[in-house]
């Protein structure tokens, strides 16, 4: 068992199955990391409610524009060490991303450089290719471009449709986020 775990606070505005799967990953006393707590900007977002009943600490920091002081408190106050975006729906501003650099990690359903922003998986069935997948990279202020930690592909079939290809990546972004994790506590942990 880790003596040391890095404590991940998890940001969600939605379904929140990338933070279910991390957080039953961290139900593995060999993993090494623990959820410290779940934040969103979406009281309604339905991944809260799972957090809750795992009696997971849960914010709603709803405020527009985002009062990132009040999200820079929060992660100090349950001691997080890692910020894990997982279908966080806002911009995290440049003197956040600052103060927790190297710090916060992201999710995106595409082999980033291709396909950033919004809809990835439309991007890549109109783009007609033929390989897709998903990242977990640093988030840096310019959006989905910070360096890679790993990324997982799948195929894309000639009849699929929207809802087939975003499944398919899906299933393999709870694995690569799993795994992008341990890569990282190995480095973090070891220094
Ligand atoms: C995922 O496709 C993720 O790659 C993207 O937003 C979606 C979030 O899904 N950033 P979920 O809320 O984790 O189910």
């Amino acid at each position: 068992m880790h003596d040391k775990k890095i404590r991940l606070g998890i940001l969600i505005s939605g379904r929140g199955s990338n933070m279910q799967a991390l957080v039953q990953a961290c139900k593995d006393q060999d993993f090494p990391a623990k959820v410290s707590c779940v934040l969103t900007n979406n009281s309604c977002a339905a991944g809260l409610r799972f957090a809750e009943n795992e009696k997971i600490p849960t914010i709603v920091v709803a405020d527009k524009p985002l009062d990132i002081c009040r999200i820079h408190a929060i992660l100090v106050k349950y001691r997080v060490d890692l910020v894990c975006l997982a279908g966080f729906m806002r911009i995290l501003k440049a003197d956040f991303l600052e103060k927790w650099k190297n710090r916060v990690i992201n999710i995106h359903p595409s082999l980033l450089p291709a396909f950033k922003g919004l809809n990835a998986q439309e991007q890549a069935l109109k783009a007609g290719v033929n390989m897709t997948g998903c990242t977990v990279h640093y988030v840096t202020p310019e959006i989905d471009s910070g360096s890679t930690i790993l990324q997982y592909s799948v195929p894309v079939f000639p009849d699929d449709d929207l809802h087939t290809l975003s499944e398919r990546i899906l299933f393999v972004e709870h694995k690569c986020y799993v795994e992008a994790i341990k890569l990282i506590a190995k480095v973090k942990l070891c220094n």
